[in-house]
């Protein structure tokens, strides 16, 4: 039995796992205190990790109707992430483990992302195959070789892709994370209305998304007082913009590796239509595609755990370890 802890960012989440089956996964989403600021901020995470932890870790117990001496080891996210947000996690981390006479396994946050898709997977996982992993604070293209065993192909030269959902929302007036508003308005918008840049064409495993928030941001100055109506039309034509650069990339990567599946994770992908135009183009392309359930693509714990319940059939856990805010994912 694992009990797991993630709070690399403003997610503050625990989950029980046993035998690589999610028992609990809750989640305190910190999102309404950040809200006011336009995006998070790093000292308030840091208190509300605190704040909530030992809760939400009585809560993920309660729910799986575990008591602490069933737990035999924990893991927690040690980077990459916030790190005064890391270190809530990793102090209540080690703390059980020292109470409990339990190992302590260190994960890396990423690697988190990438085994979302082993949970209540149908059909598992095959190695090698390509990864697409777009979140808040990362956008990577990765060749998972064999499990813990990645190559990072390419990533984001400036903004990650969930950051520019946010920014661009922010311009248009919208609240955070702008991620799922963007995608709702979106739903009543012409994506074909603006013709927004699709960047880094030449580079086939590297992203940039700052010319497109540029170029949005541009637009919503231009449009003055026909911007509440034109917000649809706006949101759908940034949102097609990604998803053709996404898409097109991904594809592209597993016929230059020659693999025939296709993993896509991370927060962005909690969006439908993204996922919909993945679906529609790996079919043409005859790619099998993974897209781990809705509610583990953004942070959560359960994901920590399921990495955690394959390292430890691979690795020894170390007797010590440190909170890395920079982490490869190559890096274990
Ligand atoms: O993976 P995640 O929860 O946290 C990080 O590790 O960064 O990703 C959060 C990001 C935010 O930028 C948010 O706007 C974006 O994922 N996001 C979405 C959607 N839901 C969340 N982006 C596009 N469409 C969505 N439905
Ligand atoms: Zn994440």
């Amino acid at each position: 039995m694992i009990l797991s802890i993630e709070t690399s960012c403003d997610e503050t989440a625990v989950a029980i796992l046993k035998d690589g089956v999610v028992l609990s996964s809750v989640i305190a989403s910190q999102i309404k205190w950040h809200k006011r600021f336009g995006g998070v901020v790093p000292e308030l995470a840091s208190r509300m990790h605190a704040e909530k932890i030992h809760g939400i870790i009585q809560d993920s117990l309660n729910q799986a109707s575990v008591s602490l001496d069933q737990l035999d080891s924990i893991a927690v996210t040690y980077g990459p992430g916030l790190e005064g947000a890391l270190l809530v996690g990793i102090a209540a981390a080690k703390t059980l483990g020292m109470s409990l006479q339990k190992p302590v396994i260190p994960i890396n946050h990423l690697h988190g992302h990438i085994y979302s898709a082993f949970i209540d997977a149908k059909t598992p996982l095959q190695f090698p195959c390509i990864c697409l992993l777009v979140s808040g604070g990362h956008t990577m293209l990765v060749l998972l070789k064999d499990h813990f065993d990645f190559q990072l192909l390419g990533s984001t030269r400036d903004d990650a892709c969930g950051e520019a959902f946010d920014k661009v929302a922010r311009v248009m007036g919208l609240s955070y994370p702008g991620g799922p508003i963007i995608e709702k308005i979106a739903l009543e918008g012409d994506a074909s209305r603006y013709d927004f840049p699709r960047a880094m064409k030449h580079s086939p495993y590297e992203f940039s998304f700052s010319g497109l928030k540029t170029a949005v941001s541009q637009l919503c100055q231009s449009l003055g007082d026909d911007l509440e109506q034109e917000k649809p039309h706006v949101a759908a034509s940034f949102q097609a913009a990604v998803s053709d650069t996404l898409v097109t990339k991904a594809i592209k990567a597993c016929e230059n590796f020659n693999v025939s599946q296709l993993l896509v994770c991370g927060g962005v992908m909690a969006n439908r239509v993204l996922a919909t135009s993945f679906h529609a183009q790996c079919d043409v392309k005859g790619i099998s595609l993974s897209v781990p359930p809705l509610s583990y693509c953004t942070d959560n714990a359960a994901m920590i755990g399921m990495a955690a319940h394959h390292y430890l059939q691979r690795f020894e856990v170390p007797d010590s370890f440190y909170v890395t805010p920079q982490l490869s994912v190559e890096s274990l």
